[in-house]
């Protein structure tokens, strides 16, 4: 069964030149599954991840979301189906410096009207799962960037979605950082069986992963499936990225 279904998606940006930024990409990812895009800069990556979240629209093609089309919504419903069906993970964490860490993390169930009590039981089960329950009272620029990313991922998990996206969840973090990251979204990812889909240039963060679909100058190129051995998929994605070629920044970012 699959989580999300992507169906020949082309996407071009119209501009006094047009973009073609995905070419007929089609692959689907299981329910369950942990799943990662990599590909050099510019191939496409974030735009595949903004028309699965319904940040963007496919020029053609069609997504399919746990077993539903996204895109045939209108804006209030599309909104909605945001709200309920995914959790996102970005880059630049996307907190909001005005709140608490706890603040941050309910904000999905605020909107949602839920009540307080319902709040409560899901805060202390994220934050404890997350390893941040001392710092909730905390405003954003009070804490680390792990932590920043840790509260951003407790508030992408609160409401249970049924697909997580992240856009380079490591990308502002330091090797240790990343580390708890990375090991704190492979434990959700196996805990709660929640289906995600990861974004990164970063090849450690990247062996965490069920399996790596590369693309390239937006069409698929490849994928590969992690064995038993996270560290034999490790030395196989590098390989791939570096048949993939591109820029120097792909492996620059390389931790061990
Ligand atoms: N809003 C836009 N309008 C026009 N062109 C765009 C727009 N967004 C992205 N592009 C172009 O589409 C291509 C793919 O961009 P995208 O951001 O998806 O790449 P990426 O793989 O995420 O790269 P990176 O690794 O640097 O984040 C690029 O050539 C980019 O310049
Ligand atoms: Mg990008």
């Amino acid at each position: 069964m699959s989580i999300v279904e992507i169906k020949n998606v082309t996407k071009i940006y119209e501009g006094k030149v047009s973009h073609r930024a995905l070419n007929a990409v089609h692959f689907s990812i299981n329910k369950g599954e942990f799943a990662c895009i990599m590909g050099p800069s510019g191939s496409g990556k974030t735009t595949l991840l903004n028309v699965i979240a319904t940040i963007d629209e496919p020029t053609s093609g069609e997504i399919m979301i746990n077993g539903q089309n996204p895109h045939i919504l209108n804006k209030k419903e599309k909104a909605l189906f945001r709200r309920h069906e995914l959790g996102f993970v970005f880059q630049h964490f996307n907190l909001l410096d005005s709140l608490t860490v706890e603040e941050n993390i309910v904000l999905p169930l605020t909107l949602d009207g839920a009540s307080v009590k319902e709040m409560e039981i899901k805060l202390s089960a994220v934050t404890e799962k997350l390893g941040i329950e001392h710092i909730l009272k905390n405003r954003t620029y009070e804490i680390s960037g792990g932590q920043m990313q840790r509260t951003a991922i407790a508030r992408a998990i609160i409401h249970q979605p049924s697909l997580i996206l992240a856009d380079e969840p490591t990308g502002n973090l330091d090797s240790k950082a990343s580390k708890d990251v990375m090991e704190t979204m492979a434990a959700i990812h196996t805990q709660a069986s929640t289906s995600i889909l990861m974004v990164t240039h970063d090849a450690v963060a990247a062996s965490y992963c069920d399996r790596v679909i590369f693309i390239k100058d937006g069409s698929f190129y490849n994928e590969i499936y992690k064995g038993e051995n996270r560290q034999a998929f490790f030395q196989k994605i590098l390989d791939m990225l570096s048949l993939l070629g591109g820029d120097q920044t792909d492996l620059s970012t390389i931790r061990l």
